[in-house]
């Protein structure tokens, strides 16, 4: 078995392949590491053939959707899964062969109603079912603490106590544990009482995960997060620096047209010396009036770079072939101290 295990943040991958044929499948990955697992495949000679996720995570967003995309290749999830993208849905018993490999689902709700547990050879993904030295939290939608204890209890933790323990999540550096050294040592298992075990769970008082609402929006829906739509529209457009734009600003040079997309009162309160206002909002519907010419080079810019990077991208894709945005925004161009005119431009 070809291994490996990715962390980004408290967040853990596994993209795990047979070495005689090459098939691998990924588990859990993370949507701003897609091409970090692309590139790990490809160092490892791997052909990624499923993309997993073992829950539907709500505190990180998930790639499986991207790479599916990008590689062809079927998201695969548990039955109970909301999310309408799921190609190949599977149940408790039923295997996924890849190679030689084969990994083996252990259906197991609580933490959320889709979790399940994969097993292969010596090792077991636990998900956020088991972590090393605690459980995933039943307090966000679809958790339930009594359906956690009969999942683990009755199922996962039955299983060979050698057994390797990979969970999706783990904060502390630690890798990886064993089922029997967390039956030992897991303050969470140590209460085996059904009822005593719901209360522990009912009481932790966790605080929420930053992202919950877009994290469930997008890996339910399979839409973008939008850090993804940033970084699409980025891909598409050069960004010119705010000391590059400083200098041709001071020396007059006229053939650059300088475009802020905030509001009016943000304009008119402090802008870059003649730029010209155009609010991204109103952008598709006033470009035919206000630039007639899609020739000359434009420079797109907002208060922090985000907007501006949207702009551009859009005005790039109506035949605006010269658009670039501001490599950072008005706040940083203030912040340095740069020229500013207040009011309208004549
Ligand atoms: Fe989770």
């Amino acid at each position: 078995m070809i291994f490996e295990q990715i962390a980004t943040g408290g967040c853990q991958s596994y993209l795990v392949g047979c070495a005689d044929t090459c098939a691998a499948a990924l588990i859990d990955p993370e949507q701003s590491q897609v091409d970090r697992y692309l590139a790990l495949a490809a160092r490892e000679s791997l052909r990624i053939r499923y993309l997993v996720d073992t829950h539907t995570h709500a505190d990180h967003f998930s790639g499986t959707r991207e790479l599916a995309r990008r590689l062809e290749v079927p998201v695969v999830m548990h039955r109970a899964s909301p999310a309408p993208f799921v190609d190949m849905r599977l149940d408790d018993g039923e295997m996924l062969a890849f190679g030689k490999l084969r990994l083996r689902v252990m259906y197991t709700p609580g933490h959320t109603r889709d979790s399940m547990c994969l097993v292969a050879e010596d090792r077991v993904f636990t998900g956020d079912t088991l972590l090393i030295g605690g459980t995933g939290r039943t307090d966000l939608p679809t958790g339930d603490p009594a359906a956690l204890h009969a999942s683990l209890f009755e199922r996962l933790l039955k299983l060979d106590p050698a057994l390797e323990v990979y969970p999706a999540h783990d904060y502390k550096g630690q890798g990886h544990t064993t089922i029997g050294r967390e039956l030992a040592g897991n303050p969470r298992l140590q209460k085996s009482g059904r009822a005593e075990f719901v209360e522990m769970m009912r009481n932790l008082n966790l605080s929420m995960p930053t992202h919950l609402t877009e994290a469930l929006r997008t890996n339910m829906s399979g839409g973008k997060t939008v850090a993804q739509l940033l970084a699409e529209a980025a891909a598409t457009v050069p960004f010119m620096s705010l000391e590059e734009l400083k200098a041709r600003v001071e020396s007059g040079e006229s053939d650059l047209i300088v475009l802020d997309v905030r509001e009016r009162d943000a304009y008119e309160d402090a802008h870059i010396p003649g730029a010209r206002l155009l609010p991204r909002g109103q952008l598709e519907l006033r470009v035919n009036q206000d630039l007639p010419d899609p020739t000359p080079r434009i420079l797109a810019y907002c208060e922090f770079g985000r907007i501006s990077t949207l702009a551009a991208a859009t005005l790039r894709e109506m035949g605006y072939q010269r658009a670039v945005a501001l490599d950072g925004g008005m706040k940083a161009w203030r912040e340095a101290g740069f020229p500013t005119k207040t009011g309208r431009e004549a």
